[in-house]
Protein backbone atom coordinates (compact mmCIF):
# COMPACT_ATOMS: atom_id res chain seq x y z
CA UNK A 1 0.00 0.00 0.00
CA UNK A 2 2.70 2.08 -0.28
CA UNK A 3 2.10 3.42 -3.82
CA UNK A 4 -0.89 5.36 -5.35
CA UNK A 5 -3.73 3.34 -6.42
CA UNK A 6 -1.52 -0.22 -5.18
CA UNK A 7 -4.80 -1.80 -3.87
CA UNK A 8 -4.67 -5.28 -2.22
CA UNK A 9 -7.93 -6.09 -3.16
CA UNK A 10 -9.31 -9.87 -1.83
CA UNK A 11 -12.17 -11.01 -3.08
CA UNK A 12 -14.41 -13.63 -0.94
CA UNK A 13 -12.52 -12.59 2.20
CA UNK A 14 -12.64 -12.24 5.47
CA UNK A 15 -10.90 -10.02 8.13
CA UNK A 16 -10.31 -11.41 11.96
CA UNK A 17 -10.54 -8.92 14.47
CA UNK A 18 -9.41 -8.73 18.06
CA UNK A 19 -9.66 -5.91 20.86
CA UNK A 20 -10.26 -3.54 18.07
CA UNK A 21 -7.32 -4.38 15.83
CA UNK A 22 -7.03 -6.59 12.71
CA UNK A 23 -5.32 -9.26 13.80
CA UNK A 24 -5.97 -11.27 10.20
CA UNK A 25 -7.30 -10.64 6.72
CA UNK A 26 -7.30 -12.39 4.03
CA UNK A 27 -9.10 -15.16 1.39
CA UNK A 28 -12.39 -16.20 3.32
CA UNK A 29 -11.42 -20.15 2.77
CA UNK A 30 -8.49 -19.43 5.20
CA UNK A 31 -10.31 -17.86 7.49
CA UNK A 32 -11.02 -20.86 9.82
CA UNK A 33 -8.04 -21.77 10.12
CA UNK A 34 -6.89 -18.40 11.39
CA UNK A 35 -9.29 -18.16 13.87
CA UNK A 36 -8.37 -21.93 15.14
CA UNK A 37 -5.02 -20.66 14.93
CA UNK A 38 -5.45 -17.45 17.09
CA UNK A 39 -7.52 -19.07 19.48
CA UNK A 40 -5.10 -21.79 19.65
CA UNK A 41 -5.48 -21.72 23.49
CA UNK A 42 -8.53 -21.89 23.70
CA UNK A 43 -9.00 -24.98 21.09
CA UNK A 44 -6.62 -26.58 23.45
CA UNK A 45 -9.34 -26.18 25.74
CA UNK A 46 -11.99 -28.07 23.30
CA UNK A 47 -12.98 -25.30 21.18
CA UNK A 48 -13.84 -26.94 17.56
CA UNK A 49 -15.36 -25.25 14.24
CA UNK A 50 -18.84 -25.65 15.84
CA UNK A 51 -18.34 -22.89 18.12
CA UNK A 52 -18.25 -20.68 15.07
CA UNK A 53 -21.05 -20.24 12.89
CA UNK A 54 -21.91 -17.14 10.05
CA UNK A 55 -23.96 -14.79 11.02
CA UNK A 56 -24.24 -15.93 14.67
CA UNK A 57 -22.62 -15.08 17.92
CA UNK A 58 -21.48 -18.49 19.77
CA UNK A 59 -19.75 -18.54 22.85
CA UNK A 60 -15.67 -19.87 22.71
CA UNK A 61 -15.09 -20.97 26.56
CA UNK A 62 -11.65 -19.23 27.55
CA UNK A 63 -11.86 -16.44 25.30
CA UNK A 64 -14.85 -15.56 25.31
CA UNK A 65 -17.50 -14.42 22.41
CA UNK A 66 -16.47 -14.97 18.62
CA UNK A 67 -19.00 -13.07 16.89
CA UNK A 68 -18.85 -13.77 12.89
CA UNK A 69 -20.60 -11.31 10.88
CA UNK A 70 -21.14 -12.70 7.34
CA UNK A 71 -21.58 -9.26 5.17
CA UNK A 72 -22.44 -11.73 2.04
CA UNK A 73 -20.28 -9.99 -0.74
CA UNK A 74 -20.66 -6.52 0.30
CA UNK A 75 -17.39 -4.27 -0.20
CA UNK A 76 -15.49 -3.87 3.02
CA UNK A 77 -12.90 -0.89 3.03
CA UNK A 78 -10.53 0.91 5.41
CA UNK A 79 -12.87 3.35 6.58
CA UNK A 80 -11.55 6.90 5.71
CA UNK A 81 -8.55 9.15 6.84
CA UNK A 82 -10.21 12.85 6.32
CA UNK A 83 -6.97 14.78 6.55
CA UNK A 84 -8.16 18.40 6.29
CA UNK A 85 -10.86 19.68 8.26
CA UNK A 86 -12.23 22.92 9.73
CA UNK A 87 -15.45 21.75 11.92
CA UNK A 88 -14.78 24.03 14.66
CA UNK A 89 -17.10 27.02 13.83
CA UNK A 90 -20.42 28.49 13.69
CA UNK A 91 -22.52 30.15 11.47
CA UNK A 92 -23.68 29.34 8.17
CA UNK A 93 -22.30 31.00 4.78
CA UNK A 94 -24.88 29.62 2.24
CA UNK A 95 -25.85 33.01 1.00
CA UNK A 96 -22.04 33.74 0.14
CA UNK A 97 -22.16 30.43 -1.89
CA UNK A 98 -25.48 31.11 -3.70
CA UNK A 99 -23.60 34.38 -4.62
CA UNK A 100 -20.67 32.60 -5.75
CA UNK A 101 -22.62 30.13 -7.97
CA UNK A 102 -24.20 33.45 -9.82
CA UNK A 103 -20.92 34.36 -10.62
CA UNK A 104 -18.99 36.04 -7.91
CA UNK A 105 -15.37 34.78 -6.92
CA UNK A 106 -14.08 33.30 -4.09
CA UNK A 107 -11.91 34.71 -1.75
CA UNK A 108 -9.95 34.33 1.61
CA UNK A 109 -12.58 37.45 3.04
CA UNK A 110 -14.82 35.30 3.23
CA UNK A 111 -13.84 33.83 6.49
CA UNK A 112 -13.79 37.35 8.69
CA UNK A 113 -17.78 36.12 8.32
CA UNK A 114 -17.32 32.55 10.44
CA UNK A 115 -15.10 34.61 12.46
CA UNK A 116 -17.36 36.89 14.01
CA UNK A 117 -20.11 34.28 14.01
CA UNK A 118 -17.38 31.81 16.07
CA UNK A 119 -16.14 34.20 18.35
CA UNK A 120 -20.13 35.02 19.18
CA UNK A 121 -20.71 31.22 19.92
CA UNK A 122 -20.41 29.31 23.79
CA UNK A 123 -17.96 26.23 23.39
CA UNK A 124 -21.00 24.16 24.17
CA UNK A 125 -22.58 25.38 20.52
CA UNK A 126 -19.12 25.17 19.35
CA UNK A 127 -18.81 21.71 20.01
CA UNK A 128 -21.98 20.57 19.37
CA UNK A 129 -21.77 21.76 15.99
CA UNK A 130 -18.78 19.60 15.64
CA UNK A 131 -20.29 16.98 17.13
CA UNK A 132 -23.27 17.10 14.54
CA UNK A 133 -20.52 17.05 11.54
CA UNK A 134 -18.74 14.73 12.97
CA UNK A 135 -21.59 12.12 12.96
CA UNK A 136 -22.56 13.05 9.71
CA UNK A 137 -19.52 12.44 8.31
CA UNK A 138 -19.06 8.85 9.95
CA UNK A 139 -22.27 7.49 8.39
CA UNK A 140 -20.57 8.66 4.84
CA UNK A 141 -17.20 6.39 6.50
CA UNK A 142 -15.06 8.85 7.63
CA UNK A 143 -12.99 7.13 10.69
CA UNK A 144 -10.27 9.41 11.28
CA UNK A 145 -10.39 13.04 11.32
CA UNK A 146 -7.76 15.59 11.32
CA UNK A 147 -9.62 19.05 12.56
CA UNK A 148 -8.06 22.61 12.87
CA UNK A 149 -8.75 25.73 14.65
CA UNK A 150 -9.02 29.14 12.61
CA UNK A 151 -11.81 30.74 13.04
CA UNK A 152 -11.44 32.09 16.82
CA UNK A 153 -7.77 33.92 15.91
CA UNK A 154 -7.10 35.28 19.49
CA UNK A 155 -5.34 33.45 22.23
CA UNK A 156 -8.41 32.35 23.97
CA UNK A 157 -10.22 30.95 20.85
CA UNK A 158 -8.20 29.42 19.34
CA UNK A 159 -6.84 27.48 22.67
CA UNK A 160 -10.46 26.88 23.25
CA UNK A 161 -11.16 25.58 20.01
CA UNK A 162 -7.85 23.29 20.46
CA UNK A 163 -9.63 21.92 24.11
CA UNK A 164 -13.12 21.15 21.69
CA UNK A 165 -10.91 18.92 18.84
CA UNK A 166 -8.88 17.26 21.34
CA UNK A 167 -11.80 15.85 22.62
CA UNK A 168 -12.63 14.34 19.42
CA UNK A 169 -9.22 13.17 17.37
CA UNK A 170 -5.66 13.00 18.06
CA UNK A 171 -5.15 15.21 15.18
CA UNK A 172 -5.52 18.59 15.88
CA UNK A 173 -3.92 21.38 13.98
CA UNK A 174 -3.34 24.53 15.36
CA UNK A 175 -4.20 27.23 12.28
CA UNK A 176 -3.83 30.58 14.22
CA UNK A 177 -2.45 32.19 10.87
CA UNK A 178 -5.29 31.31 8.63
CA UNK A 179 -6.29 34.74 8.08
CA UNK A 180 -5.28 38.34 9.70
CA UNK A 181 -8.17 39.22 12.09
CA UNK A 182 -10.10 42.64 11.51
CA UNK A 183 -8.64 43.86 14.84
CA UNK A 184 -5.28 43.51 13.42
CA UNK A 185 -6.05 44.86 10.13
CA UNK A 186 -3.67 47.67 9.78
CA UNK A 187 -1.12 46.20 11.66
CA UNK A 188 -0.71 42.52 10.53
CA UNK A 189 2.53 41.68 11.32
CA UNK A 190 1.86 42.59 14.76
CA UNK A 191 -0.97 39.89 14.97
CA UNK A 192 1.86 37.31 13.19
CA UNK A 193 3.82 38.38 16.28
CA UNK A 194 0.93 37.17 18.67
CA UNK A 195 1.09 33.58 17.03
CA UNK A 196 4.35 33.17 17.57
CA UNK A 197 4.98 34.60 20.92
CA UNK A 198 1.60 34.33 22.70
CA UNK A 199 -0.24 31.44 20.50
CA UNK A 200 1.71 29.19 19.52
CA UNK A 201 3.44 28.99 23.35
CA UNK A 202 -0.12 28.24 24.99
CA UNK A 203 -0.96 25.78 22.20
CA UNK A 204 2.39 23.60 22.77
CA UNK A 205 1.54 20.26 23.43
CA UNK A 206 -2.07 20.65 22.54
CA UNK A 207 -1.64 20.36 18.83
CA UNK A 208 -0.11 18.11 17.10
CA UNK A 209 0.16 19.84 13.84
CA UNK A 210 0.78 23.50 13.13
CA UNK A 211 -0.78 25.32 9.64
CA UNK A 212 -0.90 28.33 7.83
CA UNK A 213 -2.59 29.77 5.09
CA UNK A 214 0.02 30.81 2.58
CA UNK A 215 -1.79 32.43 -0.16
CA UNK A 216 -2.40 36.31 -0.93
CA UNK A 217 -4.71 37.90 0.96
CA UNK A 218 -3.84 35.65 3.86
CA UNK A 219 0.14 34.89 5.30
CA UNK A 220 3.06 35.65 3.36
CA UNK A 221 5.93 32.97 2.61
CA UNK A 222 8.40 35.16 5.12
CA UNK A 223 5.28 35.33 7.46
CA UNK A 224 4.49 31.48 7.22
CA UNK A 225 8.15 31.03 7.55
CA UNK A 226 8.07 32.32 10.76
CA UNK A 227 5.16 30.95 12.08
CA UNK A 228 5.87 27.25 10.82
CA UNK A 229 9.71 27.14 12.12
CA UNK A 230 7.86 28.83 15.99
CA UNK A 231 5.29 26.44 15.48
CA UNK A 232 8.17 23.37 14.84
CA UNK A 233 10.07 24.68 17.76
CA UNK A 234 7.14 24.16 20.07
CA UNK A 235 6.78 20.44 19.25
CA UNK A 236 4.43 20.10 16.24
CA UNK A 237 4.51 19.14 12.80
CA UNK A 238 4.45 21.18 9.50
CA UNK A 239 1.61 21.27 7.00
CA UNK A 240 0.60 24.03 4.32
CA UNK A 241 -2.67 25.37 2.92
CA UNK A 242 -0.67 26.13 -0.09
CA UNK A 243 -1.55 27.48 -4.00
CA UNK A 244 -5.19 27.32 -3.28
CA UNK A 245 -5.84 30.41 -5.52
CA UNK A 246 -2.73 31.67 -6.98
CA UNK A 247 0.65 30.26 -8.14
CA UNK A 248 2.90 31.64 -5.96
CA UNK A 249 5.89 29.54 -3.90
CA UNK A 250 4.23 28.06 -0.95
CA UNK A 251 4.29 24.53 -2.53
CA UNK A 252 8.31 24.72 -2.56
CA UNK A 253 7.95 26.69 1.13
CA UNK A 254 6.17 23.71 2.18
CA UNK A 255 8.82 20.76 1.20
CA UNK A 256 11.43 23.28 2.32
CA UNK A 257 9.97 23.67 6.20
CA UNK A 258 9.37 19.80 5.81
CA UNK A 259 6.00 19.59 5.93
CA UNK A 260 3.88 16.40 5.69
CA UNK A 261 1.66 17.54 3.39
CA UNK A 262 0.76 20.38 1.33
CA UNK A 263 -3.28 21.15 0.64
CA UNK A 264 -5.10 22.47 -2.08
CA UNK A 265 -2.40 22.18 -4.51
CA UNK A 266 -4.53 23.86 -7.20
CA UNK A 267 -1.95 25.52 -8.76
CA UNK A 268 1.15 23.69 -9.40
CA UNK A 269 4.16 23.89 -11.59
CA UNK A 270 6.02 21.59 -12.85
CA UNK A 271 8.85 22.34 -10.88
CA UNK A 272 7.07 22.64 -7.87
CA UNK A 273 5.83 18.89 -8.72
CA UNK A 274 9.65 17.99 -9.33
CA UNK A 275 10.17 19.52 -5.69
CA UNK A 276 7.49 17.64 -3.60
CA UNK A 277 8.00 14.60 -4.90
CA UNK A 278 11.69 14.78 -4.38
CA UNK A 279 11.25 15.82 -0.64
CA UNK A 280 8.49 13.07 -0.49
CA UNK A 281 5.54 15.90 0.57
CA UNK A 282 2.28 14.23 0.38
CA UNK A 283 -0.25 16.88 -1.78
CA UNK A 284 -3.70 16.47 -0.73
CA UNK A 285 -5.94 17.85 -3.28
CA UNK A 286 -9.33 18.66 -1.90
CA UNK A 287 -12.11 18.16 -5.01
CA UNK A 288 -14.66 19.48 -3.05
CA UNK A 289 -12.92 22.89 -2.89
CA UNK A 290 -13.09 23.33 -6.90
CA UNK A 291 -16.53 21.95 -6.75
CA UNK A 292 -17.67 24.83 -4.43
CA UNK A 293 -15.21 27.77 -5.78
CA UNK A 294 -15.24 27.04 -9.26
CA UNK A 295 -11.23 27.12 -9.05
CA UNK A 296 -10.29 25.19 -11.89
CA UNK A 297 -9.66 21.46 -10.89
CA UNK A 298 -5.72 20.09 -10.79
CA UNK A 299 -4.79 17.34 -12.89
CA UNK A 300 -4.30 14.47 -10.68
CA UNK A 301 -2.27 12.99 -14.08
CA UNK A 302 -0.12 15.52 -13.65
CA UNK A 303 1.09 14.70 -10.21
CA UNK A 304 1.09 11.16 -10.40
CA UNK A 305 3.57 11.53 -13.30
CA UNK A 306 5.88 13.65 -11.49
CA UNK A 307 6.18 10.94 -8.43
CA UNK A 308 4.34 12.97 -6.50
CA UNK A 309 2.39 11.43 -3.63
CA UNK A 310 -1.45 12.63 -3.20
CA UNK A 311 -4.20 12.23 -0.55
CA UNK A 312 -7.56 13.12 -0.69
CA UNK A 313 -9.65 14.71 1.63
CA UNK A 314 -13.00 16.95 2.19
CA UNK A 315 -11.51 20.21 3.55
CA UNK A 316 -15.09 20.80 5.25
CA UNK A 317 -15.43 24.46 6.08
CA UNK A 318 -18.50 26.82 6.01
CA UNK A 319 -17.12 28.99 2.91
CA UNK A 320 -14.57 27.45 0.55
CA UNK A 321 -16.60 23.83 0.42
CA UNK A 322 -19.18 22.20 2.89
CA UNK A 323 -19.16 19.12 2.55
CA UNK A 324 -17.76 16.27 4.78
CA UNK A 325 -18.92 13.22 2.51
CA UNK A 326 -15.19 11.58 1.32
CA UNK A 327 -17.28 9.34 -1.23
CA UNK A 328 -18.20 12.74 -2.95
CA UNK A 329 -14.90 14.17 -3.10
CA UNK A 330 -13.73 10.64 -4.27
CA UNK A 331 -16.14 10.95 -6.77
CA UNK A 332 -14.86 14.34 -8.56
CA UNK A 333 -11.39 13.39 -8.06
CA UNK A 334 -11.92 10.57 -10.60
CA UNK A 335 -14.42 12.44 -12.70
CA UNK A 336 -13.14 15.56 -13.07
CA UNK A 337 -9.48 15.39 -11.57
CA UNK A 338 -8.52 12.58 -13.10
CA UNK A 339 -7.79 10.10 -10.82
CA UNK A 340 -8.37 6.71 -11.68
CA UNK A 341 -10.75 5.14 -8.95
CA UNK A 342 -8.18 3.01 -7.66
CA UNK A 343 -5.80 5.90 -6.90
CA UNK A 344 -8.60 8.10 -5.42
CA UNK A 345 -9.34 5.36 -3.13
CA UNK A 346 -6.36 4.72 -2.42
CA UNK A 347 -5.82 8.50 -1.86
CA UNK A 348 -8.75 9.20 0.68
CA UNK A 349 -7.46 6.47 3.21
CA UNK A 350 -3.88 5.00 2.47
CA UNK A 351 -3.31 9.15 1.51
CA UNK A 352 -4.37 10.32 4.15
CA UNK A 353 -2.64 8.02 6.50
CA UNK A 354 0.93 9.27 5.07
CA UNK A 355 -0.57 13.13 5.15
CA UNK A 356 -1.36 12.64 8.84
CA UNK A 357 2.26 10.35 8.97
CA UNK A 358 0.06 7.51 10.54
CA UNK A 359 1.00 3.79 9.79
CA UNK A 360 -2.55 1.82 11.70
CA UNK A 361 -4.74 3.91 9.57
CA UNK A 362 -6.06 3.74 5.76
CA UNK A 363 -5.27 0.22 5.52
CA UNK A 364 -6.65 -3.19 6.89
CA UNK A 365 -3.55 -5.17 6.85
CA UNK A 366 -2.42 -7.25 10.46
CA UNK A 367 -1.83 -4.79 13.07
CA UNK A 368 -4.05 -1.64 11.76
CA UNK A 369 -6.93 -0.21 13.78
CA UNK A 370 -9.78 -1.93 12.91
CA UNK A 371 -11.60 1.16 11.05
CA UNK A 372 -13.93 -0.15 8.45
CA UNK A 373 -16.54 0.89 6.04
CA UNK A 374 -19.11 -1.47 5.02
CA UNK A 375 -20.80 -0.80 1.20
CA UNK A 376 -23.65 -1.28 -0.19
CA UNK A 377 -21.82 -2.47 -3.57
CA UNK A 378 -20.35 -5.35 -4.45
CA UNK A 379 -17.04 -3.47 -5.35
CA UNK A 380 -15.15 -0.11 -3.78
CA UNK A 381 -15.14 0.91 -7.86
CA UNK A 382 -19.29 2.04 -6.96
CA UNK A 383 -17.93 4.81 -4.88
CA UNK A 384 -16.77 6.37 -7.76
CA UNK A 385 -19.88 4.73 -10.09
CA UNK A 386 -22.64 5.86 -7.67
CA UNK A 387 -22.30 9.41 -6.74
CA UNK A 388 -24.69 11.11 -4.55
CA UNK A 389 -25.84 7.21 -3.43
CA UNK A 390 -25.96 6.40 0.34
CA UNK A 391 -23.57 3.50 -0.15
CA UNK A 392 -21.98 3.51 3.72
CA UNK A 393 -24.23 0.93 5.01
CA UNK A 394 -22.21 0.23 8.52
CA UNK A 395 -18.98 1.70 10.14
CA UNK A 396 -16.31 0.32 12.50
CA UNK A 397 -14.05 2.22 14.30
CA UNK A 398 -11.64 0.18 16.08
CA UNK A 399 -13.89 -2.86 15.78
CA UNK A 400 -17.00 -0.63 17.72
CA UNK A 401 -20.20 -0.20 15.15
CA UNK A 402 -20.24 3.67 14.81
CA UNK A 403 -22.30 4.13 12.53
O1 LIG B 1 -9.13 25.39 3.26
N1 LIG B 1 -8.18 28.36 2.51
C1 LIG B 1 -8.30 28.56 3.68
N2 LIG B 1 -9.15 28.01 4.51
C2 LIG B 1 -10.29 27.25 4.10
C3 LIG B 1 -11.45 28.09 3.73
C4 LIG B 1 -11.95 28.84 4.85
C5 LIG B 1 -13.19 29.63 4.58
O2 LIG B 1 -13.48 30.08 3.44
O3 LIG B 1 -13.89 29.82 5.58
C6 LIG B 1 -9.91 26.30 2.99
O4 LIG B 1 -10.38 26.43 1.86
FE1 LIG C 1 -8.52 24.16 4.60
Amino acid sequence: LDRLGELDVVTDAALLVDDGRVIWSGPSAQADTEVQNYLGEATAHGVNDDDIVNGEVTSVSSLGDVEVIDLGGKAVIPGFVDSHNHLIFAGDRSEEFAARMAGQKYSAGGIATTVAATRAATETELEANLVHLLEQAKRQGTTTFEIKTGYGLTLDDEIQALEIINRHTNESTLIAAHVVPPEFKENPEGYVDLVIDEIIPAAAGKAKWIDVFCETGAFTEDQTRRIIDAGKAAGMIPRLHANQLTEGGALKLGAELGCASVDHATFASDEDLKILAEAGTVATLLPSIEFSTRQPYPDARRYVEAGVRLAIATDCNPGSGFSNSVPFAIAIGVRDMHFTVDQAVWAATAGGAHALQRTDVGHLGAGARADLAILDAPSFRHLAYRPGVQLVERVYSGGELIA
